[in-house]
């Protein structure tokens, strides 16, 4: 029998590279990525009620109440390629609330990656993101450029990604934190995401080597 997939919770402030570190560790693990702030963007691009309201709370840097996420999340985790392939929640659970309502369907992680970086840097890296309008891959214009001009031309910038909002952004982040982490205490990993995109996948990888390593030997049917 296969051994049971992976499941991996990321978390850190805005900026931290949560969302740069989950398409490397998907395009190695193959993971399932759900991220709760892309749930929430499609939600506004199709204009929906939910995304409607969404949009309010995201614009002031706030969490998105929880009757709205929650239903994202859950629904996501439900389908049938997340319980085949594991599952990557990024920037998801954000709160207390959020961390029970999964521990109430039993769904726990393996690991909790916590992606730590200096104030001034992650400033730095929200004014400096662009996504590719057209396949939703992040760019950063100094750290991580556009490969070809094509793709330069259909870089869009969110609209969340002012300096002023990066901030209430922040502000909500560490009112959160401490909270969520009190629930996997015995799963984290804390990983310096100062480093480069590369450096700090490199720390995530040899963790995550580590943990299917500790798990084949506790599942002897693998
Ligand atoms: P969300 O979309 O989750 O935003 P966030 O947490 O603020 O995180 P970001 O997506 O901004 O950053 P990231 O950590 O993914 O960094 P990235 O890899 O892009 O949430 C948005 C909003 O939705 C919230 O404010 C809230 O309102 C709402 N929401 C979301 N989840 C919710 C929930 N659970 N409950 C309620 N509301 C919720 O990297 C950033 C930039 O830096 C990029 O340009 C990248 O190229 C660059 N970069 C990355 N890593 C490096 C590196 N190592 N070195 C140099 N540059 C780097």
């Amino acid at each position: 029998a296969k051994p049971e997939p992976l499941k991996i919770m990321i978390a850190g402030a805005p900026a931290s590279g949560k969302g740069s570190q989950c398409e490397m560790i998907v395009k190695k693990y193959g993971l399932v990525h759900i991220a709760a702030g892309d749930l929430l963007r499609a939600e506004i691009a199709a204009g929906t009620e939910n995304g409607k309201l969404a949009k309010e709370y995201m614009e002031k840097g706030m969490l998105v109440p929880n009757e709205i996420v929650v239903a994202l999340v859950k629904e996501r985790l439900q389908q049938p390629d997340v319980q085949q392939n594991g599952w990557l929640l990024d920037g998801y659970p954000r709160s207390l609330s959020q961390a029970k309502a999964l521990e109430d369907l039993c769904i726990r992680p393996d690991i909790f990656i916590l992606l730590d970086v200096n104030e001034e840097t992650l400033v730095e890296r929200v004014v400096g993101r662009r996504l590719d309008s057209l396949t939703g891959k992040i760019y950063h214009l100094k750290y991580s450029p556009p490969e070809t001009e094509e793709i330069a031309a259909r870089l869009v910038q969110r609209f969340d990604d002012t300096e002023e909002k990066v901030k209430l952004r922040l502000k909500t982040h560490h009112q959160n934190i401490e909270s969520v982490l009190s629930l996997y205490e015995d799963v984290i990993v804390k990983v310096n995401g100062n480093l480069s995109k590369e450096d700090v996948f490199n720390e995530i990888d040899r963790q995550l080597n580590m943990l299917l390593e500790m798990k084949s030997k506790e599942d002897p049917s693998s």
